[in-house]
């Protein structure tokens, strides 16, 4: 069954943890789905791990929704977030737009957009149109060379502060849940204790209403690099390389296709299609 917002609201009351993982594609999203995942987070980092770009920057709303509908069709029973591609809510008017498509075209069934306090009037917007947002602060990919980089946002005073003041914008804004990206354990602690909705934490540490991490990341499937926060929790791109390399191997061999493999005709119709 489809999990609800009220339901994961329930989880955070009775302290149930909530756990996200992405996916992209059909047979992924029912990987997840089988395995029982709360929820499934259509990410942008999809143009790293899928699409072999450098950041998440040049990821479009058709490259969104083409993999937002795939997903839909691999994991109908599971509650479907879409990230909103960079540049997509630059604009209120932009943000509608969009995120209807992602809803109605794609088939999600809320959207992810990250910012803090400057995206309140977007949030507030999109949630009185009826579309449910998660916010996403932190480290935010998007704008990462506005933050220097790939790195632990909320280090100091001041900017734990403001990550704490941007998740109850966001809450009062009207976002459903909130994505805490690479932020000191602590301060994660102090947004979701202080907040009615839950968090989902990436590299935040465990106090966090539930976690999220990207499906290539813990299959070890990408391996251009692997942030600290990441587990890997299997070897799927050796095991991958060796069964392609036996193909090949077996191939080259003649051992590939055997009779197990292969179609055959009856002894009548060999005679009848070739004579005596
Ligand atoms: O795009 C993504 O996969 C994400 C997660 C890292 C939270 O936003």
């Amino acid at each position: 069954m489809r999990k609800t917002i009220p339901d994961f609201e329930k989880m955070k009351q009775a302290g149930e943890k909530i756990s996200m993982l992405t996916a992209y594609d059909y047979p992924s999203a029912q990987f997840v789905e089988e395995a029982g995942v709360d929820m499934i987070l259509v990410g942008d980092s999809l143009g790293m791990v899928v699409l072999g770009y450098d950041s998440t920057v040049p990821v479009t709303m058709e490259e969104m929704l083409h993999h937002t509908k795939a997903v839909r069709r691999g994991a109908s029973q599971t509650f479907i977030v879409t990230d909103m591609p960079f540049m997509s809510y630059a604009t209120i008017d932009l943000a509608i737009v969009n995120a209807g498509r992602l809803i109605k075209e794609g088939g999600a069934d809320a959207v992810k957009l990250e910012g803090g306090m400057d995206i309140v009037p977007i949030v507030q917007t999109l949630t009185r149109a009826g579309i449910p947002v998660v916010g996403h602060i932190g480290l935010t990919p998007q704008t990462a060379n506005q933050l220097g980089g790939y790195k632990v946002q909320g280090r100091d005073l001041d900017s734990a502060v403001q990550l704490v003041k941007d998740g109850q914008a966001l809450e009062q804004a009207g976002a459903f849940m909130i994505v805490l990206e690479a932020i000191p354990r602590q301060v994660a602690a102090q947004i979701s204790s202080g907040l009615r909705i839950p968090t989902i934490g990436i590299g935040a540490g465990p106090d966090c209403n539930g976690q999220v991490l990207v499906f290539h990341d813990i299959l070890g499937l990408f391996k251009r690099f692997t942030p600290k926060f990441v587990k890997q929790y299997a070897e799927l791109r050796l095991d991958s390389v060796q069964a392609i390399q036996q193909f090949h191997n077996e191939v080259k061999q003649s051992t590939f296709p055997s009779e197990e493999h292969t179609f055959g005709l009856s002894d009548e119709v060999i005679q009848k299609l070739y004579g005596d």
